[in-house]
């Protein structure tokens, strides 16, 4: 007989999870650890100047990533200090953060055409610097987590050269146009395999695509603009690196998630803080991870609440690999006392 290997890294919690085990404690992380919310973030955002500063200069950003896990050593991940917004960047659009507004594509392309934009992937390399740099720090118990946007929700900003209502630009031109609308959805898939393939060869060992807006299109729509792009995606990520898990966080897509869970191929689901976790019982394969979901202003408003609705969450998910998280990003008034009492409500008071 031979002795079965334990998988490279199977000790760490949030891999063993994803690899279809149970905790007896969920593995913990929280989107968007890193950032407003933390005093020594806006101090290091201060001293660069501006979020895209912080995002090349590749050690102020690993020192980013690591700041959630040397604060709240409880944690059981680090997710890569960048942003979504880098793909279209590094495929032409000039990006800019304007404080307060948000982010600004230019130029955008409801008016541009995409073959105007010369690629320019060097602006993908300080990133990859950032998560060697990560890696070299990192605890041998946690995990280091890249990311990079879907292709429907990184469209949305691409079209609109900004966050926009409902997606309305996108979803317009995806029905006027589905041959120039599929285009650049390939644009984006091809860009953004390179650039998660690019983060694994640094030392990620678990991707997650953030679907952000998946909640804004019909049934048919979110098929061939989601599903199909996010199994593609997958499918050649797995090819190339059969090893790492992709965590699909289709958010807002509602009674459409177990369509997705089935047709993209994601080892495990993050699902947002609409989603009932009674009702996923019914909906997602019984061995199939899942990442979520409490409600972020449930963390802001702290107290009982917070008591009772990391509670239900854990009660409902207990027989199935669980990974704690949000329903989304931690918001930036968010009291750093409230995030000490959700480690301890989901780790234990030790
Ligand atoms: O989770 C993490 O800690 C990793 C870092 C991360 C950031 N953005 C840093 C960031 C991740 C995973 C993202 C993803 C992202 N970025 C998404 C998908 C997830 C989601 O929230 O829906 C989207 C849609 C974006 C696009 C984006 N980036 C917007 C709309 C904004 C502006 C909004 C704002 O809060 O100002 C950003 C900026 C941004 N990305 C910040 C951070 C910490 C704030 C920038 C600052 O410090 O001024």
């Amino acid at each position: 007989m031979t002795a079965v290997k334990p998988k490279t890294g199977a000790a760490k919690p949030m891999l063993r999870v994803l690899s279809g085990e149970q905790l007896e404690r969920p593995p913990l992380w929280l989107m968007r650890q890193a950032g407003r919310y933390l005093p020594e973030y806006r101090a290091l955002r201060a001293d660069k100047g501006s979020f895209l500063n912080l995002v090349y200069d590749s050690d102020a950003a690993a020192e980013v990533t690591l700041q959630p896990l040397a604060r709240f050593p409880r944690f059981d991940a680090a997710i890569l200090f960048s942003d979504i917004l880098i793909v279209p960047f590094a495929i032409g659009q000039n990006l800019s953060f304007v404080t307060g507004e948000g982010p600004r594509l230019t130029p955008p392309l409801a008016v541009a055409q995409l073959d105007q934009l010369s690629e320019v992937p060097a602006r993908l390399d300080p990133i990859y610097a950032t998560v060697a740099k990560v890696k070299a720090a990192l605890a041998p118990d946690k995990t280091l987590i890249g990311f990079a946007g879907a292709p429907w929700t990184v469209a949305t900003y691409m079209v609109a050269g900004q966050g926009s209502r409902e997606q309305a630009e996108a979803r317009r031109l995806a029905y006027a146009d589905p041959k120039a609308f599929g285009a650049l959805i390939e644009r984006i898939e091809q860009v953004t395999l390179e650039y998660l393939s690019g983060q694994i060869k640094a030392g990620v060992e678990v991707v997650q695509l953030f679907d952000s807006w998946a909640g804004s299109l019909s049934p048919e729509q979110f098929e061939r603009w989601v599903i199909a792009p996010t199994a593609r995606l997958v499918a050649a990520l797995r090819k190339r690196h059969p090893e790492i898990p992709v965590i699909g966080f289709p958010k807002g897509a509602g009674g459409k998630i177990a369509a997705y869970a089935r047709e993209t191929g994601v080892a495990a689901i993050g699902l947002d803080e609409t989603v009932d976790p009674r009702w996923v019982a019914g909906q997602l394969p019984p061995d199939l991870p899942v990442q979520g979901n409490l409600d972020p202003l449930a963390l802001l408003a702290g107290g009982a609440a917070l008591k009772s609705a990391v509670a239900r969450i854990l009660d409902a998910f207990a027989g199935r690999p669980h990974i704690f998280n949000l329903g989304h990003g931690i918001l930036q008034d968010t009291p750093v006392d409230h995030v000490k009492e959700l480690i301890r409500l989901v780790k234990g008071r030790t």
